[in-house]
């Protein structure tokens, strides 16, 4: 059976890939992946912040507002707080490409456009086949518009595609007023692809300490169907390669995103919970499934259930939705 994909140019065996994560934080993980048959591999992201606190003592005394950026920054973990700094990062990804033969993921995560960028090109020097830029963010600020912070994040994509050859995804969270359109206009900024989407960790409150409580929940299969709605909705409506992530845990999860137009489907919390070995039998189960489904080849399925062809995937959304709430039956 023919499994493989396309994703950002990138030839693929199969679609399933170890997204941004710990997985990847020592040679032997990397190696068990590969082993397990993973397709390529996707590094922890390098955050902005762990950048700009290399250069935030000059910054600090240089700049009239340098003082609350560094403010700022005592909200964030201390820079041994972080398991790998931007120079081990890069250390640490020379070796991951040394030590595999499938294509090597680097991750970027911040939310402004600034020096921090330059590190795009330091990762494609390092070895990188693509990279990951994570851009989440909260936008807190009650004098900043939608259309300013998207504008924000697309000259950042503007910015590393114009300093690096390799292709660049974007990974979203689904908190756009128009998921649709700033898909369009990251088209427009050059993506290569869109990973849906980011996970968020909210903290909780403890009511009896009066503290916020931070904890780090793995995904379900739950969280899928939002990111299927999205898929189906942009699948071969807009040029970047689409990347699923969040929620994938079986092999009938990766088939639903696939169906709904995903070229690679990105695994974290399942192979965290069982080991990167899990991602071999998730592969086999996938063929197998297709094998008995008759079909020729994945991208045979790819997309076949995206919203492409329908007169208004709005009409269809918004039917499902008021057909749900009309069907309850209160037991
Ligand atoms: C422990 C942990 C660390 C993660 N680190 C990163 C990261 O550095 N960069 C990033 O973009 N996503 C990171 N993620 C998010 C994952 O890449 C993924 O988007 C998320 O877990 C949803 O996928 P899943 O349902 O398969 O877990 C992390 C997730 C976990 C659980």
């Amino acid at each position: 059976m023919d499994l493989s994909t396309t994703y950002m140019g990138l030839k693929l065996a199969h679609p399933l890939i170890p997204g941004a994560s710990p997985l990847c934080d020592d040679l032997d993980g990397v190696r068990r992946l590969e082993d397990a048959g993973a397709a390529a591999v996707t590094l922890r992201s390098l955050f902005e912040e762990q950048i700009a606190r290399e250069q935030m003592s000059t910054f600090a005394h240089t700049t009239p507002h340098g003082e609350s950026f560094a403010e700022a920054l005592s909200y964030f973990p201390s820079a041994d707080g972080f398991v790998l700094g931007p120079e081990e990062y890069l250390e640490h990804l020379r070796k991951v490409k040394a030590a595999v033969k499938v294509p090597v993921i680097a991750s970027l995560n911040g939310t402004s456009l600034g020096g921090w960028l330059r590190y795009a090109a330091l990762m494609e020097q390092a070895g990188a086949d693509a990279l990951e830029l994570n851009v989440y963010a909260i936008n807190t600020d009650l004098e900043e518009d939608a259309a300013t912070l998207e504008t924000r994040i697309l000259g950042m994509v503007r910015s590393i595609k114009g300093a690096v050859k390799i292709p660049v995804a974007v990974k979203l969270s689904p908190f756009y007023t128009s998921v649709a359109h700033f898909a369009k206009r990251l088209e427009e900024a050059c993506a290569d692809g869109l990973v849906l989407f980011n996970r968020f960790y909210q903290p909780d409150i403890d009511v009896d300490e009066l503290q916020t409580v931070r904890s780090l929940v793995l995904s379900t299969s739950q969280e899928l169907p939002l990111r299927l709605r999205w898929l189906a909705i942009l699948s071969g409506r807009v040029r970047p390669s689409l990347a699923v992530s969040g929620g994938v845990h079986t092999h009938l999860d990766a088939i639903k995103a696939v169906m709904a137009g995903a070229q690679a489907v990105q695994v974290v919390s399942a192979l965290l919970k069982h080991g990167p070995g899990y991602l071999k039998p998730m592969r086999e189960e996938l063929e197998r499934w297709l094998v008995e489904h008759e079909y020729e080849s994945l991208s045979q399925m790819c997309g076949s259930m995206s919203l492409r062809n329908s007169p208004d995937p709005a009409a269809y959304e918004r039917g499902n939705y008021m057909m749900i709430l009309q069907s309850w039956r209160q037991a």
